[in-house]
């Protein structure tokens, strides 16, 4: 049985909707720990009422970038997963980190990428006027937001549209899309190689 760690900063919906695709089988994975770098992460609470080994990471005021990544990767090491999942966790990971985990370690965010990478997409895209929004999961590489694309779906964004309404609707993409590709991770469907995503017909 393949193993995931979902890392979150935050509410943990997306970290939800992958524990539930676990239960109910449409991944062929448990998910046998989360981290936060927030304590205060409400998504940890799920975790626990749900028997899910929970760490915080916190980055202390002395750490630099390169030394707070030195004590996730001993976290990470510990839990020693197949998959890195990051669901929401809002914190650029450095060289160090990222090459270690490469291909193994995922993403989802909030935009049609390479497009809006990055904060407040969904209020940037409704500046911005664009008729189309949505989600993609990709792997992380060195390159913020910009590793390879493993799959995205996309939605229209309506005249009434607020960044509110928006993130509502691209989360229940993301609800869908998470789930999906990591059971397309695991059962070998998708891949990471030389810097590039396959996907099998
Ligand atoms: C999600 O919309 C996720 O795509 C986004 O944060 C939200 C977390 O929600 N991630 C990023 O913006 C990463 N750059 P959640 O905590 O309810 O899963």
């Amino acid at each position: 049985m393949n193993t995931i760690a979902v890392l979150i900063s935050g509410r943990g919906s997306n970290f939800k909707a992958l524990f539930d695709a676990c239960e109910d089988g449409r991944i062929d994975a448990t998910i046998i720990a989360v981290v936060s770098d927030q304590s205060e992460a409400v998504g940890l609470q799920f975790a626990k009422d749900h028997g899910v080994e929970t760490h915080v990471v916190e980055k202390l005021p002395e750490q630099d970038r390169q030394a707070y990544d030195r004590t996730l990767i001993n976290t990470l090491d510990s839990i020693n997963a197949d998959w890195l999942t990051l669901a929401g966790f809002m914190r650029i990971l450095g060289p160090e980190l990222v090459n270690r985990y490469l291909g193994k370690l995922i993403n989802i965010h909030p935009s049609l990428l390479p497009a809006y990478t990055g904060l407040n997409t969904h209020q940037r895209v409704i500046d911005a006027g664009e008729p189309k929004h949505g989600a993609t999961v990709h792997f992380v590489t060195e390159e913020l937001d910009g590793g390879p694309i493993i799959k995205q779906q996309s939605l229209d964004v309506l005249p009434s549209d607020t960044a509110e309404t928006l993130a509502k609707r691209v989360l229940q993409i993301e609800h869908k899309l998470y789930p999906l590709v990591m059971q397309f991770l695991i059962s070998g469907h998708a891949r990471y190689e030389n810097g590039k995503c396959y996907l099998d017909d």
